[in-house]
C-alpha cells in the first residue's frame, strides 16, 4: 500500500525513480510524485492518477543523481495533488515520502500550527516534513531520528535534504523497506519489484532501522542509536520476470499461468511412495504435530478464503479440528491462545498489516504460528520465521489468482503432512498425493480448453445489478472468492452465502433477472446444493452452474453450465475457482474496468 523508491549514484535519479514507481504502481495509484535533489533545490512534482500521469510532467533533463518518489494509496486527506507525496518543508529544504499512518498527527500538527507552520495538505506525513526540518541543524540523520521520537504510527519512509545532495535517510516500522546494492550507486524501495531490473542483492530493514544510503553504500542503525548490521540476500530470479508477455492482462496472464505456479507448489512436496508429503520449513517433529489440539488460518480477502479451504483439510483429512479467521477480527477480541494451538498465517504479499497484527497477537501469548506466503523475505514471513513459500510467483494484478491457488496447494499438502503422521493410512495418503501432481495439468487442460459457459455467465452477469453466489463446504469459500472476484474486478455488487443459509433470508433478494452462481462439484454436499438450486430456480432467477463434468443432473438445472474436472472434494477449488476467476476477469472487461488496477485498491494492503 503506497510505493516507495530512493535512487543515490551517478546517473539522473529521475528515470530510475520514475521507472521504480511504474513497478510499484500496483501499491497504489491514486497520486503520484518524485522530489529531486539538484543545482541547489529540491524540485518536487506530484501528479493525482497513474505513473504515467507523473511522467508526462516531470522535466525530463533534471540533472539531479539523487532523489525519491512516492504512489500512494490514501489514507488521510483525499486524492488530490496537495496531497500528494513527496511532502516539503516550509522551507522547501527537506522531502519526505511515507508509508503507514501516523497515529498522532492531529496533536503534532496542532503544536507546529502553534509555533506557526502553515500546512498544506490534509496528509498525517506532512508533520513529518515539518518535524525533521524543525530538529535539523546539519546531522540529517540525528533530525530523522528525533522527528521519528516524537511519532506515533507505522512508518517507511525516505528523506532528502537540500544541504545533503548525494544522501537519503530512510526508516522503517510496521512497513517494509528494502536497500538494493548497485555499483556507485544504491537504490531503496518499499519492495524488491523496483529494484530487480537493477540490482539482485538487497538488505532488507527490520522494524525501527533507521538507514542513511549514499552513492557508495549505507549505514543501519536501531532507532535508538545502536549500531546494527544486516546481511545481503540474492533476490530469486522471480523477481525479474514481471513482463504481461502476450497477455492483454496481468490478471489473464496469472490466471493462466497457475499451471506452473501449482507445480512449483506440489512438486518435490508430496511424496507419493511414502504416501504423504515434506514441508521442510515447518521444522515441525512428529511428536510435534501429534500434539497439536487445534489448528487457526489467518488470513484477509482472498488469503482467508484459501484458508478456509486449508482449514476444512485440517479437520476433513489430518482430522485437527481447524477455524479459519479473520485476521484483522482476530487480534482485538484478545483471542485465548494456547500452547498446543498451531497457527498459520497466509498471506501473499506478506505485508498485510492485519495480518502481520495477528501474527504478533499470536507470538506475544506464546503461540506458535507458521507463514504460507508468496513474497520471499516478505515482513509475515520473517515474524513467522517459519513456514512455507507458496512460489506462485510475482503477482501484479490486485486482484489474487494465482496466489489463492498456490496457498491452496500449500495448505493441502500441509494437510497431507499432518494427516500422514496422525491418522491417514500409505494408501489413503498416496491416492491424495498423487490427485494432488496431477492437479497442474489437469487446470492446465481446463484454461486451454474452450469454455462458452464462462462467456454466457459474463453476458448474464455484466446485466445485473446484483450476482448472488452459493455452496457448501469448501465450495462456500470458493463462492466467497468468486464474489470477491466479482466486486473488485467488475464493480458488481455481489454476496457469497452457504447455500443452505439461502433460505433464511438472502432468497427474499431474488427476483427473475437475479444471476446465481452455484458451486457444486460432485461430492457428499451435492444434493443438498441442487436442493437449494431448485429453490433459486422456483423464484425464477437465472442460475450458472459449476459443476463436475459429466453431472447431467446438474447440468439439466442450469440456465449456464460450466463443468470442471472431478476431484476430491477437498482439491475441488483448485478446479471450481477457475471459472470464477475467468468469469470477473471478462466482465470486468466487457464493463471497460482497469483490471489490474481496480479503483480505491491496492495490492498489499500495509495499513489497518
Ligand atoms: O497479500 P495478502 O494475501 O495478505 O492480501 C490479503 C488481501 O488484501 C487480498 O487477498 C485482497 O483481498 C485481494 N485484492 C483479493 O483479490
Amino acid at each position: 500500500m503506497c510505493g516507495i523508491v530512493g535512487y543515490v549514484g551517478e546517473r539522473r535519479a529521475t528515470p530510475v525513480v520514475l521507472d521504480g514507481l511504474r513497478r510499484l504502481e500496483y501499491r497504489g495509484y491514486d497520486s503520484a510524485g518524485i522530489a529531486i535533489v539538484s543545482d541547489g533545490e529540491i524540485t518536487c512534482t506530484r501528479r493525482v492518477g497513474f505513473v504515467a500521469a507523473l511522467e508526462a510532467v516531470v522535466p525530463p533533463t533534471l540533472p539531479g543523481t539523487t532523489g525519491i518518489g512516492h504512489t500512494r494509496w490514501a489514507t488521510h486527506g483525499g486524492v488530490t495533488e496537495a496531497n500528494a507525496h513527496p511532502h516539503l518543508d516550509s522551507t522547501n529544504r527537506v522531502a519526505v515520502c511515507h508509508n503507514g499512518i501516523i497515529e498522532n498527527h492531529t496533536v503534532l500538527r496542532s503544536r507546529l500550527e502553534e509555533e506557526g507552520i502553515a500546512f498544506r495538505s490534509d496528509t498525517d506525513t506532512e508533520v513529518l516534513a515539518h518535524l525533521i526540518s524543525k530538529f535539523y541543524s546539519g546531522d540529517p540523520e540525528a533530525a530523522v531520528r528525533q522527528a521519528l521520537s516524537h511519532i506515533q504510527g507505522t512508518w517507511g519512509i525516505a528523506v532528502v535534504f537540500l544541504d545533503h545532495p548525494g544522501l537519503i535517510v530512510a526508516a522503517r516500522n510496521g512497513s517494509p523497506l528494502v536497500v538494493g546494492k548497485g555499483e556507485g550507486e544504491t537504490f531503496l524501495a518499499s519492495d524488491p519489484h523496483a529494484l530487480a531490473a537493477y540490482t539482485r542483492q538487497v538488505v532488507y530493514l527490520e522494524d525501527r532501522d533507521l538507514v542513511t544510503i549514499t552513492a557508495r553504500g549505507w549505514t543501519i542503525s536501531r532507532l535508538d542509536g545502536a549500531g546494527v548490521s544486516r546481511g545481503v540476500e540474492v533476490l530469486g530470479e522471480e523477481w525479474t520476470s514481471e513482463g504481461r508477455g502476450e497477455f492483454s492482462h496481468h490478471m489473464l496472464k496469472e490466471i493462466h499461468e497457475q499451471p506452473e505456479s501449482l507445480a512449483r507448489g506440489v512438486l518435490g512436496r508430496v511424496v507419493p511412495d511414502e504416501g504423504g508429503a515434506r514441508l521442510g520449513g515447518f521444522d515441525l517433529t512428529p511428536r510435534a504435530i501429534a500434539a497439536i489440539r487445534h489448528i487457526r488460518v489467518l488470513g484477509c480477502g482472498t488469503s482467508f478464503h484459501a484458508g478456509m479451504v486449508g482449514a476444512a483439510a485440517m479437520e476433513g483429512l489430518a482430522r485437527i479440528p481447524a477455524t479459519a479467521e479473520i485476521a484483522s477480527e482476530f487480534r482485538y477480541r484478545n483471542p485465548v491462545i494456547s500452547a498446543d494451538d498451531l497457527f498459520f498465517a497466509v498471506s501473499q504479499s506478506g505485508e498485510t498489516a492485519d495480518t502481520l497484527g495477528a501474527v504478533r497477537e499470536v507470538q506475544i501469548k506464546g503461540g506458535s504460528v507458521l507463514g504460507v506466503v508468496n513474497v520471499v523475505g516478505s515482513s509475515i514471513a520473517r515474524s513467522c520465521g517459519r513456514g512455507v513459500y507458496v512460489h506462485s510467483g510475482p503477482e501484479i494484478a490486485v486482484a489474487s489468482t494465482k496466489a489463492f491457488t498456490s496457498q491452496v496447494a500449500a495448505l493441502l499438502v500441509a494437510a497431507l503432512s499432518f494427516a500422514r503422521t496422525r491418522v491417514l493410512g500409505p494408501h489413503e495418503g498416496k491416492a491424495f498425493g498423487e490427485e494432488l501432481l496431477a492437479v497442474p495439468k489437469r487446470v492446465g487442460e481446463w484454461l486451454a480448453a474452450d469454455n462458452p459457459g464462462v462467456m454466457e455467465a459474463v453476458e448474464l452477469c455484466a446485466q445485473g445489478k446484483f450476482v448472488f453466489f452459493l455452496g457448501r463446504g469448501v465450495s462456500h469459500a470458493v463462492a466467497l472468492e468468486g464474489a470477491l472476484k466479482l466486486k473488485e474486478v467488475a464493480y458488481i455488487p455481489c454476496m457469497a452465502y452457504p447455500a443452505a443459509e439461502m433460505k433464511h433470508g438472502p432468497i427474499a433478494l431474488l427476483d427473475k433477472r437475479t444471476p446465481v452462481v452455484v458451486v457444486v462439484p460432485d461430492d457428499v454436499m451435492r444434493d443438498k446444493t441442487l436442493s437449494s438450486v431448485q429453490e433459486v430456480r422456483a423464484r425464477g432467477a437465472r442460475v450458472i452452474l459449476v459443476h463436475t463434468e459429466g453431472d447431467a443432473a446438474a447440468q439439466r438445472l442450469a440456465d449456464v453450465s460450466i463443468p470442471v474436472p472431478r476431484s476430491s472434494t477437498l482439491i475441488s477449488p483448485l478446479f471450481t475457482v477457475l471459472p470464477l476467476q475467468l468469469l470477473s476477469f471478462r466482465a470486468g472487461l466487457a464493463l471497460g474496468r482497469d483490471i489490474d488496477r481496480p479503483r480505491n485498491l491496492a495490492k498489499s494492503v500495509t495499513v489497518e
